[in-house]
């Protein structure tokens, strides 16, 4: 059976102080979880919350990285760095980067591979708009997106990619998809899965749903048959709230 992840993602948000404070409280709060806890914070608090996290189950990850190793790159920082500090996760190609900062199906498939290579594992974001599901084209998008992304992916590296499907129109909004049709998308990209690499694979991947997760429907949505965990944006940002989430079983 698949576990559960469950990964905040504080987006710009958090200083070192709090981040620390966050993780002081979280910790007891989440210690006899069988669940995966992660937190992607801000580059600036990385080193904190990895120093903080230690010797506890909660990983720590970024929430992007460049796909070149080193470089002109003003204002970039790497795989190679993150991993250098003992970062674990990096979220890729996250709606907002693809949204502002021109992330494209082809920047994102060359941060995977790169993530991939660096020994960090990526949790590769997909998901369409309001547009584009009232038009009737989610599956088209949100499989498209994911075969974009995996390309030229080899199959033994699939169990360390999390995919995380987060219909925009969901982010930030309140407005959560129900659990019928987060559960039906992600089916779509397992089966997509599925037809590249195989049905024994497809099984093993872990995809998480984002989109305004809460403690109070996070049980109804990850007790689906599909989703396994969440990719959690405003509710991550207070440790009780979050560690109901995680201990959404309980
Ligand atoms: P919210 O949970 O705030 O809707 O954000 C979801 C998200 O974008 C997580 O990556």
């Amino acid at each position: 059976m698949r576990k559960k992840v469950i990964a905040g993602n504080w987006k710009m948000n958090m200083l070192p102080n709090e981040a620390i404070a966050f993780i002081e409280e979280l910790t007891p709060l989440v210690k006899d979880t069988e669940n995966e806890v992660i937190l992607c914070v801000p580059y600036t608090d990385l080193f904190y919350s990895l120093l903080t996290a230690q010797g506890t189950n909660i990983k720590i990850g970024a929430q992007n990285m460049h796909f070149e190793d080193n470089g002109a790159y003003t204002g970039e920082v790497s795989a190679k760095m993150l991993k250098s500090i003992g970062v674990e996760y990096v979220i890729i190609g996250h709606s907002e980067r693809r949204q502002y900062f021109a992330e494209t199906d082809e920047t994102v498939n060359k941060k995977v591979k790169k993530a991939l290579q660096e020994n960090l594992k990526p949790i590769v974001c997909v998901g369409e708009t309001l547009e584009e599901r009232e038009a009737g084209k989610t599956s088209e998008i949100i499989t498209n997106q994911t075969e974009k992304a995996l390309e030229g992916i080899d199959e033994n590296q699939l169990e360390n990619i999390i995919i995380a499907y987060e219909p925009i129109w969901a982010i930030g909004t309140g407005k959560t998809a129900t659990s019928e049709d987060a559960n039906n998308s992600i089916k779509e990209i397992r089966n997509k899965i599925m037809e590249i690499y195989g049905q024994n694979m497809s099984k093993r991947v872990i995809i998480q749903y984002g989109g305004s997760v809460k403690s109070t429907n996070a049980k109804e949505l990850f007790t689906t048959s599909d989703i396994d965990g969440g990719l959690v944006g405003g509710a991550s940002l207070k440790a009780e709230e979050f560690s109901k989430i995680v201990n959404y079983s309980d």
